[in-house]
């Protein structure tokens, strides 16, 4: 793979005082290591150094280094989406008019809508058609900056329907061009099928995680701990088997109600606790002690009209913050991370370069990433966006509707 010299950057955000440190708490401005006017050099895909411009002669004169320029461009890390669930069929826009009309996402799901309407729709889907749908997500994703996705199941909720997904999730990985992480979210809803949580969990820890863990379908797995889903004890058993068989584990936490899921999470050491608009301060010290990734999903308030989470109280809990935008059809049908980032700042009370890390190096910790990815600092992988903007200044003030001008993984321009 050639080496290349990116110059006349306009900005370039490194974070790689950050990527270096591995700090992720208590964040400063100066974490984002920015510097104008900058150049960017690359060799085998991997970040090799960077400085503020001229470049040196060594790299100006050699006939072996492709030169590219960034024409003032902005230039950052690209983005992690630590939450996602594209893998499903249909549409809900049904529910968007009810919700309009008064009806809130809980009693939509009481009246046979929400999580189950989608699962009766996949169920009904061929593989073919859930892998298309599936990448044209990632695509998505991808052109808005987003180079390394997080990608739940959750909507087959039988063992069987749920190995089918994640079958399908595997091979959308590997002929999509981002990263993608996957995780097996069998605890999303309690299927009817069964006669209580306790059941379903049963059968999914004897008749699914074995099959997840001996034929690598998923990194984590998942559940849904809130009020008319799963508790954090009908959770046991399935987090029991799951470490036991090497598998991550994330939590969707206290959304709705204070349902202990962010204690859950870290007794059960999980990688990330997302949602958390209720959780207790007991939980957050919980997660702070045991390094559970606290991720916001600011998406979900906007488009549920649900209360925004408090990025603010979670950092100031010592809380590592990710931000991410739980792409899924029924409570965020929104693929922006950017527009979405921006909006958690805002409402979350999250500072500019919290914002920034929360869709960088934060995300990318807590998929087991953050020494190799999401930041541009020496010897991780050149995977970064170039913005048409001067500024990161501008770049918040566009409010994500600008998408990136040009995406390159691992030191290849995508799509060339
Ligand atoms: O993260 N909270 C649970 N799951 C999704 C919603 C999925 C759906 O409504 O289909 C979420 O918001
Ligand atoms: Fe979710």
């Amino acid at each position: 793979m050639p080496s290349f010299l990116l110059k006349n950057i306009g900005e370039l955000v490194s974070l790689s005082p950050l990527a270096e440190e591995q700090r992720f708490i208590h964040l400063r401005e100066d974490d984002l290591g920015s510097i104008k006017d900058a150049w960017l050099y690359c060799e085998d895909g991997k970040v090799v150094d960077f400085g503020q411009s001229p470049p040196p002669e060594s790299l100006l004169n050699s006939s072996s280094t492709h030169q590219i320029d960034a024409k003032q461009g902005l230039v950052l890390p690209g983005f992690v989406d630590s939450h996602t669930h594209p893998i499903f069929f249909g549409n809900r826009s049904n529910e968007f008019k009810m919700r309009l009309d008064g009806v809130s996402y809980q009693e939509i799901a009481e009246r046979g809508g929400g999580i189950m309407a989608t699962v009766r729709a996949s169920r009904e889907a061929s593989d073919e058609q859930l892998l298309a749908e599936t990448l044209k997500h990632f695509k998505q994703f991808l052109a808005h900056g987003v180079t390394t996705v997080e990608a739940k199941s959750g909507y087959g909720l039988s063992p069987d329907e749920e190995i089918r997904h994640l079958r399908v999730l595997k091979k959308a990985a590997v002929q999509t061009d981002q990263e993608v992480k996957i995780t097996c979210l069998a605890l999303h809803a309690i299927p009817k099928e069964y006669a209580s949580a306790s059941t379903y969990v049963s059968a999914v820890c004897e008749h699914l995680l074995p099959i997840v863990a001996q034929d690598s379908l998923a990194d984590y797995v998942d559940a849904f701990i809130e009020s008319g889903y799963f508790s954090a004890e009908d959770c046991k058993p399935y987090f029991k088997k799951a470490s036991e068989l090497g598998l991550g584990i994330r939590v969707h936490a206290d959304e709705f109600t204070d349902a202990s899921a962010a204690e859950a999470a870290a007794d059960w050491k999980a990688a990330s606790a997302d949602h958390l608009q209720f959780v207790s301060e007991t939980g957050l010290k919980a997660m702070s002690k045991k390094g559970v990734v606290a991720c916001i999903l600011p998406g979900t308030s906007l488009y549920t009209a649900i209360p925004f989470t408090s990025g603010r109280r979670l950092a100031d809990a010592d809380c590592a913050v990710a931000i991410a935008s739980d792409f899924n059809p029924g409570s965020c049908n929104l693929e922006n991370l950017p527009m979405l980032a921006i909006l958690a700042g805002l409402h979350g009370k999250l500072k500019s370069w919290e914002v920034i890390a929360g869709i960088t190096l934060v995300p990318a910790l807590s998929l087991g990433l953050s020494k190799q990815k999401r930041a541009l600092a020496k010897s991780y992988d050149a995977d970064f966006c170039i913005h048409d903007f001067t500024s990161l200044d501008e770049w918040f003030a566009d409010f994500g509707r600008k998408k990136p001008r040009e995406v390159w993984l691992r030191g290849v321009k995508w799509g060339s």
